[in-house]
């Protein structure tokens, strides 16, 4: 018996590297995927990923719509919303474009505002599992240098996530946002090509963790697994920072 059997899952995102984990672990435990994406290729390529490709855009209202209208004629119900897809744009406020701003805005937030807000009336139609599950990043608590954007958005899915819990959990639809450090996927990979050595700054980057090594999809699908089940049934509303405690700690000098 799985922990999800029976449940019906849309995964935006769902080609890139977390949420390709997040579809195996899903039909692993018994769900019904969907992997909506931009291609079935996703961030990752390759092929036999898990999941049924949903082609969706989130920043098009009229093509969320299509999708979850697809989802209704076929399940007539949704149980759980993963809300995975995002971009990174590495620069500071100053050398970030208004276009770039308004681009990783429109994914990262008005993505995750447009897909649970169409998905709301399938929720409402689940038996008692219903989830949301949002993706924040440590990053919308400290800062990283030179990625002011994409904090400001991870910030702002913070917020609409306590926001959309506190309105939604009465009815039965539970709202939480995992939030992960550094994540071996195709953004932490093009992060390190695009900032020198990528041996040395991969062991940099493990050095920096209290657990002295950064996270894989596998673990984030082990966090939204849980919140996606009925063990998380007192679960809503929170932030799950998941860093290998990273954010725990105060940079000091190691002597
Ligand atoms: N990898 C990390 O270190 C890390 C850390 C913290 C938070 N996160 C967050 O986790 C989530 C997943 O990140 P990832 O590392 O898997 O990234 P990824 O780049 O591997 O995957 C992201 C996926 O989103 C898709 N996508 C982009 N724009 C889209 C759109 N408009 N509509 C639909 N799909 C779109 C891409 O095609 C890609 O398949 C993101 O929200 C990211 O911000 C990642």
């Amino acid at each position: 018996m799985g922990m999800l059997d029976d449940r019906i899952a849309v995964v935006t995102g769902g080609r890139g590297g977390v949420g390709r984990a997040v579809c195996e672990r899903f039909e692993a435990e018994g769900a019904t995927v969907y992997a909506g994406d931009l291609s079935d290729g996703g961030s990752v390529g390759g092929d036999a990923p898990a999941g049924s490709f949903l082609p969706l855009d989130v920043t098009d209202e009229a093509a969320v719509m299509a999708s979850f209208a697809q989802v209704r004629d076929t399940h007539g119900r949704l149980d759980i919303l993963v809300n995975a897809a995002g971009i990174e744009i590495e620069e500071t406020i100053e050398t970030t474009t208004l276009d770039q701003w308004n681009r990783i805005f429109a994914i990262n937030v008005t993505g995750t505002f447009l897909t649970s807000k169409h998905a709301l009336p399938l929720l409402r139609e689940s038996e008692g599992h219903a989830s949301i599950i949002n993706f924040g990043s440590y990053d919308g608590f400290i800062a990283d240098p030179e990625l002011a954007a994409y904090c400001a958005t991870k910030g702002a899915v913070h917020a609409l996530t306590k926001a959309m819990a506190c309105d939604h959990s009465p009815e039965g639809i539970r709202v939480n946002a995992v939030c992960p450090g550094y994540v071996d996927t195709p953004m932490l990979q093009s992060f390190f090509q695009e900032n020198g050595d990528i041996d040395s700054l991969q062991q940099a980057v493990r050095d920096v963790h209290p657990l002295r090594t950064y996270g894989t999809p596998t673990d984030i699908a082990n966090l939204v697994n849980w919140l996606a089940s009925d063990e998380a049934r007192y679960a809503s509303g929170q932030l799950w920072v998941l860093d290998g405690g990273l954010s725990a700690q105060v940079q000091q000098m190691r002597l």
